[in-house]
């Protein structure tokens, strides 16, 4: 099946030569062809190109014509925890009223809150919550996701989100990658004994994940008033032993160590980071490892902010991601993620769209396939509402500017 989106005002990302992640000052660039043709073949991209250019004699079995809209590769949201129960919006009052995220977490609201919610949720309204959530970040433009387990708390729990997972997987025409995040906090009971809950995650949960092959990725909150280096490190070596690349949570807190943890065990993503200093950076440097810098929780709980400037000009690449999750990000939407970029974190519109696409796919595993306009890719991109340019994305900020969305080279019905 052979797709024509033809009258496209601009390409946006094209890459002619694919890279998997973009560094330093080269997230400053972002290559788009005016006046353009996408081709799309099954759920592949075949070509683009200037219109002018279009060779007439390809057999097209359905046009499409983008009327002299943008075309965006579909943003990758690596780092969400969408799988959830309820809300939480007495916690945001609370917040509003001066309590911290510690302070809140230290009472046991927060993660314990969402927690006690998911153990009594049935498998089947929380695949239903989910499903509807992922309808809504389709809709504003996400093509790719990462989801975390982690309100389980406990091994049936967290099984039963990482099956909900699985099914989400299975039925949904985004692309999906699932997060063991066993150790997201300590259960209540085991306030005096975090080893001994460690032990479980360890010794129960890792082998059960990995038996039927529930997650590609391990997680760990490695933070101040949750878990330490130490912890950390003994649950990624498991993960590892059983085939789960480790993808963490450091620094939100605390210049906490978590970032030199996550480089050691050779982690995917290290995301956060708003406690980030020289040494950190320097160890950053020399890894394959992705800082991920998630601005909407930063936004939401008004946390400082991860300095991305000076991890840029050091030459560092960033990835950013929305966290959906109802604590402290209760939004999914990766236009938002943008304009926070550019407003909160002074990046270039060029900077935010690399740091959501190409790079957040490299802290999937997924640049390879996703993140640009290239040949060869999955076909995920969305179709504009009448908007001038690329720029103008982050700056008319609030409202959705996805017109259509085409996930594995098929239009979603929005
Ligand atoms: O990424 N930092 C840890 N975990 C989540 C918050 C989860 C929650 O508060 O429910 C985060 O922000
Ligand atoms: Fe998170």
């Amino acid at each position: 099946m052979i797709t024509l989106i033809k009258n496209i005002k601009e390409l946006v990302q094209v890459e002619e030569n694919p890279k998997v992640k973009v560094c330093g000052e080269d997230m400053g660039q972002i290559q788009t062809i005016l006046d353009a043709f996408l081709l799309i073949e099954d759920d592949r991209i075949k070509d683009f190109g200037k219109m002018s250019l279009l060779d007439n004699n390809i057999k097209i079995d359905l046009e499409v014509d983008a009327k002299n809209s943008m075309v965006f590769p579909s943003f990758c949201d690596s780092h969400t925890h969408l799988v959830y129960s309820g809300s939480r919006e007495i916690e945001y009052i609370d917040k509003i009223k001066g309590l911290s995220y510690e302070e809140i977490a230290k009472r046991g609201g927060g993660i314990l809150n969402s927690a006690k919610k998911i153990q009594e949720a049935s498998e089947e309204s929380l695949y239903e919550d989910a499903q509807k959530r992922l309808d809504e970040i389709i809709k504003m433009g996400t093509g790719a996701v990462e989801i975390k387990s982690g309100y389980g708390l406990n091994t049936q729990s967290e099984l039963k989100m990482l099956r909900v997972i699985k099914r989400l997987k299975e039925n949904s025409p985004l692309t999906i990658k699932a997060n063991f995040l066993g150790a997201h906090a300590l259960p209540l009971e085991y306030r005096d004994k975090p080893d001994a809950f460690v032990d479980i995650v360890v010794n129960e949960m890792i082998p059960m994940v990995a038996k039927e092959s529930l997650a590609e990725f391990i997680d760990v909150f490695c933070d101040k008033g949750f878990f330490t280096t130490k912890q950390t490190d003994r649950i990624l070596k498991q993960g590892i032993k059983y085939g789960l690349r480790p993808k963490i949570h450091a620094n939100e807190m605390d210049l906490s160590g978590g970032v030199q943890i996550a480089v050691e065990n050779d982690a995917l993503s290290c995301d956060h980071l708003e406690f980030i200093g020289k040494d950190e950076i320097e160890c950053l440097l020399s890894s394959n490892t992705m800082p991920t810098i998630l601005p909407g929780a930063a936004f939401f709980l008004n946390m400082r902010l991860s300095p991305a400037r000076e991890m840029i000009a050091s030459g560092l690449p960033i990835a950013m991601a929305s966290d959906f999750n109802p604590g402290s990000s209760p939004s999914g939407n990766m236009q938002m993620i943008v304009s926070f970029a550019c407003i909160n974190y002074k990046m270039t519109p060029q900077e935010a769209f690399n740091a959501t696409t190409i790079n957040s796919a490299y802290a999937m595993n997924l640049s390879k396939t996703h993140g640009s306009i290239a040949k060869g890719k999955i076909a995920n991109f969305y179709i504009t509402k009448p908007i001038p340019n690329m720029e103008y994305m982050p700056y008319y900020y609030g409202t959705n500017k996805v017109d259509r969305v085409f996930l594995n080279g098929k239009e979603y019905s929005m």
